[in-house]
C-alpha cells in the first residue's frame, strides 16, 4: 500500500531487484545488520567511512571496532535516541542483485511505521537476538509482516557469537519460531545464525559454525525467488489518467498491477463490465507487443469506451469483485480516533471514493493476536472492519494482490492519510441488495404538498436557542400549510436514538441516523427541520451529501459559549462544570463552528421570533416557500414583518 496522499510515485518494481524490511530493535542488532550489509556490499563510499571512523571513537559501543549501527542510525541523525523513527528506504546492490531495505523501528508505537514499510516488501528479515530467543515483539513483527502480505521471511538469529556459536541455542530458537509462525501462512521461513557485528554469515560463510550448511545471508537474499507467482496473477491495469492530446488519440496511462497483456487481448472494465481489446500499448519509446507487472504504459482500445482515472481493465475470465461494502483489516495511523459512520475518504488503486467504516468486528492485540471488542480505534490500531463505500468499487482481496487489494483512508478535510487497509472480502449484502425501482419520487410526494422539500439543519451549542427557532419556524410553517417534520435531539435519544451517548463516537452516529432519517423525510416530500448540537463539520457535511444540492440549509445558531452558559436552561452547563457531566460540548467537548453556513443567526440581543423571521426571509427570498393570500392571513402577527 502506498500512503502517500501527494501523487508522488512510488518506486517503480524491477525484476532483479529485492525489496526487504527488517524487523527488530536496535537491541537485536538491526541497524548493525544493515550497516553492515551496505558496507560489505561496497556501498559505503569513502568520505563516509572515515567520517564513520571518527563516530565510532566519540559515539560508539564497541571500542575499536566500527559500529555499523552509527552508518544506519546516523544517516537518520537520530544516534542521540538510539533508535530509528518513521520508514527509511536505502538502497544497496551486489553484481547479482539490487536491493531496497525497509528500516522501521520496532517498538509497538511504530505500527504504522512498519506497517507501511511492510507493505511493499517481498521479504522480511526477522532479527532476534540469540540470548533472547522468540519475544513478544518477534511475534509482533512477525504478524504485522504477514498482515501486510509479506510472504517470504529470513529469521536472522543475531549476536551467534554471544552464545558461542550454539547449535543448539539457534536449534530452540528455530523450532520456537517455526511452531508459532505455522499460522502465518507465511510461504518460506529460512533461519539463518549470524553475527552482523563481526560478519559472520554475513557475506561470506561462516567458520565458527560448521554446522549450519545454510548460506549467508547476502547469498540467500540474493538468490531466494519471491516473484514465481507474480506474472501468473490475473491481468490488472489501474487506469491512472486519461490521454485525450487531441481528437485522434485516447490512450489510458498507468501501471500494470500484474499479470500481463499482448496487443489483441480482450479487456473488461471491471467497474461496468463493458468489453473490448487492447489495440496498442504505447511507451515513450514506441509501441509494445506485450506489457507485464511494474510496467508504466498507456493502453489503446478498439473501442470507445466510457473510461475514467480510477477504473480497472482486467481480463474478462478473471474479474475482480465489484462491490460498495467489503470487510477488511485496517491500520489506524492517526492521532485522532477513528470515528465508525463518519464519512472518510478511501483511494483504492487509482479510485478515491467517500467511505465510512461501519462496523469494527474486533480490533487484534498485535502482541498476542488476540481479538478484542472496540467501538473506535487509536493511533497503531488493527482491526478486522466492515466498509461502506459510496459507489461499488473494483478490488481483490489483499492475499490474492496487494495493488488492487489494499487501500489508504483519508481525512476529507485534512486531506491526511489516517489509515490503511487490506480487503479480506466482498461482503454479499453489497452485491445482492439493490435499490427497488420506486414508481412515484419525491418530485410527485413534493408536488402534492405545493412545497419544495428541504432540510433546514440547525447547529449550535446546547441552549443557544436552536429548538426555540425551529419550534416558531415550523410554526409559521404549518400555518401557511407547509408540511413540515422536526427533529430535535432531545426527542431522537428518548426513541430511535436512546442506545447512544455524547462520546465521539456516538455523537457521530447519532448525526449520520439523523441524516439517513432526514433524507427519507425530503425524499416524502416534506420540510424537514433539525435541531441538533452537531458538533463535527465532517458529520454535518455527510448529511448534506445525503440530498441534492440545494435541499440541505445550514443555519448556524451563533450564540457564544457564555451566554449560553448564562442561560443554562437546563442547568446542563452548571453540572459540566461542576465536573457530573462529562464530554460536554463547549466544556470539555469540541464544537466545530459552520464555515460557510446558508443562514447565520447572531443571536445576541434579538429575540427568537426575529431570529425566526431571518430563516423565513431566506426562504422566501430562494424560493422555497412563497407566502402569499390566504396561509399568510393565518400568520400570527410578527410573521407578517409587523413588529415583535
Ligand atoms: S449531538 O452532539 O449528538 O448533536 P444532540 O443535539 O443529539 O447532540 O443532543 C444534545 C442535547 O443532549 C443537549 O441539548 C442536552 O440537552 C443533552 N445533553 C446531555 N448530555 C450532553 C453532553 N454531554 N453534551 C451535549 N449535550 C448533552
Amino acid at each position: 500500500m502506498d500512503t502517500r496522499t501527494d501523487g508522488s510515485k512510488p518506486i517503480e518494481t524491477d525484476n532483479d531487484l529485492l525489496r526487504f524490511i527488517t524487523c527488530g530493535s536496535v537491541d537485536d542488532g538491526k541497524s548493525t545488520l544493515i550497516g553492515r550489509l551496505l558496507h560489505d556490499s561496497k556501498q559505503i563510499f569513502e568520505d563516509q567511512m572515515s567520517a564513520l571512523e571518527k563516530d565510532s571513537v566519540r559515539h560508539g559501543t564497541t571500542g575499536e571496532d566500527i559500529d555499523f549501527a552509527l552508518l544506519v542510525d546516523g544517516l537518520e541523525a537520530e544516534r542521540e535516541q538510539g533508535i530509528t523513527i518513521d520508514v527509511a528506504y536505502r538502497f544497496f546492490a551486489t553484481p547479482r542483485r539490487s536491493f531496497i531495505v525497509a528500516d522501521t523501528p520496532g517498538h509497538e508505537q511504530y505500527t504504522r511505521n512498519m506497517a507501511t514499510g511492510a507493505s511493499n516488501a517481498e521479504l522480511a528479515v526477522i532479527l532476534i537476538d540469540a540470548r533472547k530467543g522468540v519475544l513478544v515483539q518477534t511475534k509482533r513483527h512477525s504478524f504485522i509482516c504477514s498482515l501486510l502480505g509479506v510472504k517470504h521471511v529470513v529469521v536472522a538469529v543475531n549476536k551467534i557469537d554471544l552464545v558461542d556459536y550454539s547449535q543448539e541455542v539457534f536449534d530452540r530458537i528455530v523450532a520456537d519460531y517455526t511452531s508459532f509462525a505455522a499460522q502465518l501462512g507465511f510461504k518460506t521461513v529460512m533461519p539463518i545464525p549470524l553475527s552482523a557485528r563481526y560478519g559472520e554469515n554475513v557475506v561470506e560463510r561462516s567458520a565458527k559454525m560448521p554446522w549450519y550448511k545454510g548460506p549467508s545471508i547476502i547469498e540467500y537474499l540474493e538468490g531466494v525467488d519471491v516473484r514465481s507467482d507474480e506474472l501468473s496473477k490475473a491481468f490488472r491495469f489501474q487506469v491512472q489518467w486519461v490521454n485525450r492530446p487531441n481528437l485522434d488519440f485516447r490512450g489510458y496511462a498507468g501501471t500494470v498491477a500484474s499479470g500481463r497483456i499482448n496487443k489483441g487481448d480482450a479487456v473488461v472494465v471491471a467497474a461496468s463490465g463493458r468489453a473490448t481489446k487492447v489495440e496498442d500499448i504505447v511507451t515513450y519509446d514506441g509501441s509494445l507487443e506485450h506489457a507485464e507487472a511494474g510496467d508504466a504504459v498507456t493502453i489503446t482500445l478498439a473501442d470507445e469506451v466510457d473510461i475514467a482515472r480510477g477504473d480497472i481493465l482486467v481480463e474478462p475470465k478473471a474479474r475482480p469483485e465489484v462491490s460498495d461494502q467489503f470487510a477488511a483489516h485496517i491500520i489506524w495511523m492517526n492521532d485522532e480516533q477513528l470515528l465508525p459512520g463518519r464519512s472518510y475518504l478511501i483511494r483504492i488503486g487509482t479510485k478515491t471514493v467517500p467511505a465510512t467504516i461501519t462496523t469494527i468486528k474486533h480490533k487484534i492485540d498485535v502482541n498476542t493476536q488476540e481479538h478484542l471488542a472496540a467501538t473506535t480505534l487509536h493511533l497503531n490500531d488493527i482491526a478486522f472492519v466492515n466498509v461502506s463505500t459510496s459507489v461499488p468499487v473494483a478490488f481483490d482481496p489483499y492475499a490474492e494482490n496487494r495493488k488492487t487489494g489494499s487501500f489508504i483512508i483519508i481525512d476529507r478535510f485534512k486531506n491526511q492519510t489516517v489509515g490503511a487497509g487490506m480487503v479480506d472480502f466482498g461482503l454479499r449484502r453489497g452485491t445482492n441488495i439493490h435499490w427497488q425501482p420506486l414508481l412515484i419520487g419525491k418530485a410527485e410526494r413534493a408536488g402534492l404538498k405545493h412545497q419544495k422539500p428541504v432540510i433546514l439543519w440547525f447547529t449550535g451549542l446546547s441552549g443557544s436557542g436552536k429548538s426555540t427557532i425551529a419550534n416558531i419556524v415550523e410554526q409559521a410553517l404549518n400555518l401557511t400549510s407547509h408540511h413540515t417534520m422536526l427533529l430535535d435531539g432531545d426527542n431522537v435519544r428518548h426513541g430511535l436514538n436512546r442506545d447512544l451517548g455524547f462520546t465521539e463516537v456516538d455523537r457521530v452516529e447519532n448525526i449520520r441516523r439523523v441524516g439517513e432519517v432526514s433524507k427519507l423525510m425530503v425524499d416524502s416530500g416534506l420540510i424537514v427541520l433539525c435541531s441538533f448540537i452537531s458538533p463535527y463539520r465532517t458529520d454535518r457535511q455527510m448529511v448534506r451529501a445525503l440530498v441534492d444540492e440545494a435541499e440541505f440549509l445550514e443555519v448556524f445558531v451563533d450564540t457564544p459559549v457564555e451566554d449560553c452558559i448564562k442561560r443554562d436552561p437546563k442547568g446542563l452547563y452548571a453540572k459540566a462544570k461542576a465536573g457530573q457531566l462529562k464530554n460536554f460540548t463547549g466544556i470539555d467537548a469540541p464544537y466545530e463552528a459552520p464555515e460557510q453556513p446558508e443562514i447565520h443567526l447572531e443571536t445576541v440581543g434579538k429575540t427568537p421570533a426575529q431570529l425566526a423571521k431571518q430563516i423565513l426571509d431566506y426562504l422566501v427570498e430562494h424560493k422555497i416557500i412563497g407566502l402569499s393570500g390566504e396561509p399568510l392571513a393565518l400568520a400570527p402577527e410578527w410573521f407578517r414583518g409587523s413588529d415583535i
